[in-house]
């Protein structure tokens, strides 16, 4: 049980994208769930109760706005605006993967910023802060106006992929956006780091155009934010091969979305291993036996323990 803080009683909320990390959760942090119930109208409208008391508590609402990702963002946002009508002291949106992120810029004249715009749904709605885990890029930070603790599940990887101790490693950023995490990487496991290149042709589809880096003979360990529809990282496995990789590629990445032909595409032979963190639950369809999930719980507890205590947490991005 965690002692009260300065902004009442700690009182953890979660919505239904992923309720077996709240019950992680709660357990880590000896306490039991909030009440809430939430249920739908007969058109489909989202409706939200509190079930106790939240007059003055520190609220932690989590809820990750994965697939179907408008249906739970819109039941986060009901949810906060829910506990600010109800005098709640204090509330954080815990959002351990944070959807619509990967517009974070115009890349083409009349596009929209998402990113940006799902920052300011949530402080209109309430929220007074932030708890995130590898948002897809640092500067969503900046669209808030509110505190945001970022988390990133860096250390978890880097202790998995130690401990296998694999032979003749390289690191492969699978393409320019991943360079800074899988250098990164590379450092901690103190790996040689190759880059591989590539353009994008369609929406969701990447060709692979240049690799700089040895990779002949070595296994290769790449890192990403999220496994989407898992075109860039196929793309980077049919380069890593052509050029003499061993074929046994270890994958990283924080967010499982998984959509699409994502499953197909890691069943490959020449992937050996796909290890993920449970922010966006892995349905048994899409869970392959080599897909590892680590848990994200104990950091995303321990963070809400040390924001609640008002404690650093700085300690934990080691
Ligand atoms: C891109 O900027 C991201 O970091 C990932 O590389 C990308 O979202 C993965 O998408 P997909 O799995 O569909 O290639």
């Amino acid at each position: 049980m965690v002692e009260s803080g300065a902004y009442g009683e700690l009182k953890l909320f979660c919505g239904t994208a992923n309720p077996a990390l709240g019950e992680e959760i709660s357990a880590y942090l000896h306490m039991s769930q909030g009440r809430v119930n939430i249920t739908r109208f007969a058109d489909g409208e989202i409706y939200v109760r509190f079930e106790e008391n939240a007059r003055g508590v520190d609220a932690f609402v989590l809820q990750s706005t994965c697939h179907p990702v408008n249906e739970h963002l819109v039941e986060l946002l009901i949810m906060v605006d829910a506990l600010r009508r109800a005098s709640a002291g204090r509330i954080t949106a815990v959002t351990p993967y944070y959807g619509y992120a990967r517009k974070d810029k115009k890349d083409a004249p009349r596009e929209p910023i998402t990113g940006r715009l799902v920052a300011d749904l949530l402080m209109t709605a309430g929220a007074d802060r932030v708890l995130a885990l590898d948002l897809h890029a640092g500067q969503i930070e900046g669209f808030f106006n509110i505190p945001v603790d970022h988390l990133r599940a860096m250390p978890l990887f880097a202790d998995f992929v130690r401990e296998k101790d694999l032979p003749n490693a390289v690191v492969v950023a699978a393409d320019d956006g991943a360079v800074k995490r899988s250098k990164e990487l590379a450092d901690r496991l103190d790996l040689p780091l190759a880059i591989i290149f590539q353009r994008r042709v369609g929406k969701d589809v990447k060709e692979p155009v240049e690799i700089v880096g040895e990779v002949e003979g070595k296994t290769p360990i790449m890192i990403e934010d999220i496994i989407d529809t898992a075109g860039t990282l196929s793309g980077a496995v049919d380069v890593l091969m052509r050029r003499g990789a061993r074929p046994e590629v270890y994958i990283c990445a924080t967010h499982a979305v998984l959509a699409g032909p994502a499953t197909e595409r890691l069943a490959r032979q020449e992937i050996r291993e796909v290890i993920v963190t449970n922010t966006i639950p892995v349905p048994p369809a899409k869970h392959l036996p080599k897909i590892i999930v680590l848990s994200a719980a104990p950091l995303l507890a321990e963070a809400i323990r040390r924001i609640h205590l008002n404690q650093s947490v700085s300690m934990l991005f080691t």
